[in-house]
């Protein structure tokens, strides 16, 4: 009983509906032919192509994009997209309708190195170049120095793969990332003062670099050093041991004639007398 009255109720309802809408429709369309006049003025100039913000406020994310990282590519959208909104799913014609890199440029990284997108991933962002399988085996194509280096001066670096110290591209990674300095003090800025990282065992240093770096693994002739009372105690380490590592200098290419040539000629060696170069016997001070 109940559910027939519910129906009866819904279905009077829906045709006071209908007829409502039938009546504010017929007014409403009697009123649309009053109110759009036409308006030539709108169309008397011919429209202003669109300026690459007025394309940014549909896309502001690519805007964006060429906004903060575009560098050379920061040039109106339509140099690139000759042709816009002509996509469709339909003629499956997305490729054709995109711009080509090759308009612009032609072989920028010579003839073996094509397929753009696969390392410029967003042309949007041109310089920002993705750490991929292509570029990680291709760095040499591109910077062939420091190979030729590892490979000549070989040392445990060669065995590293470029990317394990460059984990992005043209990033420089600091020595402190997997090393510690040779003493406590010792600033990252002066590694390279003595190494080189692509052949980190040629080592070569100036005149003055710090005696305390030497002594970080020479502790034993440092602290003889550091204690003896000759002269040599204010000549710096890499002051004799100049340029390169692990080298003698001789002792005349500063006392060129300490002795008559007589006594040099029956003793060549110097050390038979002055013992140790590091703590050279000295008279004892008279106190
Ligand atoms: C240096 C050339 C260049 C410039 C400048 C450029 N684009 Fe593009 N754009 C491209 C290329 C190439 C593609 C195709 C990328 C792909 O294959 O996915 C593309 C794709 C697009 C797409 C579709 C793909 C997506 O990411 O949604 C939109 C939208 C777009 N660009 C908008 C813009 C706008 C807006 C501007 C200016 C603010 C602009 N582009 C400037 C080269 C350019
Ligand atoms: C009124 C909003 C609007 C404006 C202005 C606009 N676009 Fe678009 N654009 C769209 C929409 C919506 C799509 C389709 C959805 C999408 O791909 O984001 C589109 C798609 C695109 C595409 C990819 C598909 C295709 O058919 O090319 C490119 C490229 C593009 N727009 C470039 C531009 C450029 C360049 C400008 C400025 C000259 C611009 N658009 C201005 C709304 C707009
Ligand atoms: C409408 C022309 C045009 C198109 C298309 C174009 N470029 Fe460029 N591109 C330029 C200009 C102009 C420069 C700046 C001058 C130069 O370096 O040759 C540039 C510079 C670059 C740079 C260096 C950016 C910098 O700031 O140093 C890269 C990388 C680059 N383009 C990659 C691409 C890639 C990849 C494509 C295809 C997805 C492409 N370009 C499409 C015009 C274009
Ligand atoms: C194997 C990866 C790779 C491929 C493929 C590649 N590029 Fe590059 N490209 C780079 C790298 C890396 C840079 C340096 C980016 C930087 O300055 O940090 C670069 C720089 C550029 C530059 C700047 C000019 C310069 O030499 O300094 C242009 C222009 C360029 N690429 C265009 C192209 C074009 C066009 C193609 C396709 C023919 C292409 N690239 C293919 C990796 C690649
Ligand atoms: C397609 C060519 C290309 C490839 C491939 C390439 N680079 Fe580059 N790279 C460049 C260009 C161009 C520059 C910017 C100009 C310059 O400083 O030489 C650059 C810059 C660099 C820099 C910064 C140089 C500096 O002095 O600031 C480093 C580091 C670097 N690349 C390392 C690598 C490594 C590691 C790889 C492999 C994972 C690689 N590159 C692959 C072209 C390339
Ligand atoms: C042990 C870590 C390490 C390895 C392995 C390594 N690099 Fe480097 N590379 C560096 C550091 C650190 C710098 C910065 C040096 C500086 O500032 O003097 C650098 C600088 C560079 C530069 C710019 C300066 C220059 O010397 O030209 C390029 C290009 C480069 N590396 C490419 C490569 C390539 C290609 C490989 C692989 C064949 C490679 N690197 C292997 C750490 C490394
Ligand atoms: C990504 C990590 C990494 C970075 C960055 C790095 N190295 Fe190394 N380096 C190594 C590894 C790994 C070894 C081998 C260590 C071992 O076997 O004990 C090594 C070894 C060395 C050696 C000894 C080489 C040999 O054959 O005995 C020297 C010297 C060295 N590194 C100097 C440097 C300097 C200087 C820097 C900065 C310019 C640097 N390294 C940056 C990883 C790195
Ligand atoms: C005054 C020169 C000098 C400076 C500055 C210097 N080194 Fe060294 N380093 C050396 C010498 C010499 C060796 C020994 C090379 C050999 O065994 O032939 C060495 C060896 C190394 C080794 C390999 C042996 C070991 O101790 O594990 C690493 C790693 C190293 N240095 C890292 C660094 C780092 C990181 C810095 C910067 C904080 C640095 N060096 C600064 C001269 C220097
Ligand atoms: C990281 C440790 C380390 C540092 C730092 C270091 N050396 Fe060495 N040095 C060595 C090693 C290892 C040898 C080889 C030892 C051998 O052959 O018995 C060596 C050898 C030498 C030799 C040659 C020894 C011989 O018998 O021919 C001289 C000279 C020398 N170092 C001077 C220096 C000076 C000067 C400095 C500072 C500028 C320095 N070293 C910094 C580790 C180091
Ligand atoms: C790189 C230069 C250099 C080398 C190499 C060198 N010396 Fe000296 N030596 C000096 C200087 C500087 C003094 C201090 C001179 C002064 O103050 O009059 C000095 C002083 C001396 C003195 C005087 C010591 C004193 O305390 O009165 C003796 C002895 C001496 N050197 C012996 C040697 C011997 C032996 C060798 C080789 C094993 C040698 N030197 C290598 C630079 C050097
Ligand atoms: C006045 C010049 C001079 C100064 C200063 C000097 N050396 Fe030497 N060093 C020599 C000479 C010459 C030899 C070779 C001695 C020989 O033939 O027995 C030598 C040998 C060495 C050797 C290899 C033999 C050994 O005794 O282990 C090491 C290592 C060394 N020096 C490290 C150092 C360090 C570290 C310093 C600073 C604390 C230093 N030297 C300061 C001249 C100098
Ligand atoms: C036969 C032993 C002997 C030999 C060999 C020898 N010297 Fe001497 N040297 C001495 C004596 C002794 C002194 C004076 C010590 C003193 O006055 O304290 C001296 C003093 C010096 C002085 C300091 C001179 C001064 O005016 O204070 C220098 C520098 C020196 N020798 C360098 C050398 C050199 C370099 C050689 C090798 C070419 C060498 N000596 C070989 C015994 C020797």
């Amino acid at each position: 009983m109940k559910k027939a009255k519910l129906q009866l109720i819904t279905i009077l309802m829906l045709v006071m509906g209908v007829m409502a809408g039938a009546a504010f429709a017929a007014q409403n369309s009697s009123k649309m032919k009053v109110q759009i006049p036409p308006a030539p003025e709108l169309y008397a100039t011919a429209p202003q192509p669109l300026t690459a913000n007025q394309c940014g406020q549909c896309h502001p994310s690519l805007f964006g994009n060429i906004k903060d990282n575009g560098a050379k590519h920061r040039f109106d959208c339509q140099k690139c997209h000759s042709v816009i909104h002509a996509y469709s799913p339909r003629k499956n014609n997305y490729d054709a309708v995109m711009p080509k890199c090759g308009t612009c440029h032609d072989q920028p990284h010579g003839a073996k190195i094509t397929a753009c997108s696969t390392c410029h991933t967003n042309p949007h962002t041109p310089k920002a170049v993705a750490m991929n399988a292509t570029l990680m085996n291709s760095c040499s194509q591109c910077h062939p120095g420091p190979q030729e280096q590892l490979l000549k001066f070989k040392s445990k670096h060669t065995k590293l793969a470029c990317s394990k110290c460059h984990t992005a591209h043209g990033l420089k990674p600091s020595c402190f990332n997997c090393h510690k300095p040779h003493h406590t003090g010792q600033e990252v800025t002066t590694c390279n003062k003595c190494h080189s990282v692509h052949s980190p065992l040629q080592v070569t240093y100036t005149k003055d670099s710090p005696a305390v770096t030497c002594g970080s693994c020479h502790t034993k002739v440092f602290a003889k050093w550091q204690k003896t009372e000759s002269k040599h105690a204010k000549v710096n380490c890499a002051f004799c041991h100049r340029d390169k590592h692990k080298f003698i200098p001789q002792c005349r290419e500063c006392h060129p004639t300490p002795h008559p040539e007589g006594i040099i000629g029956k003793f060549p060696k110097c050390l038979t007398c002055h013992l140790d170069v590091h703590d050279l016997p000295v008279k004892p001070k008279k106190k």
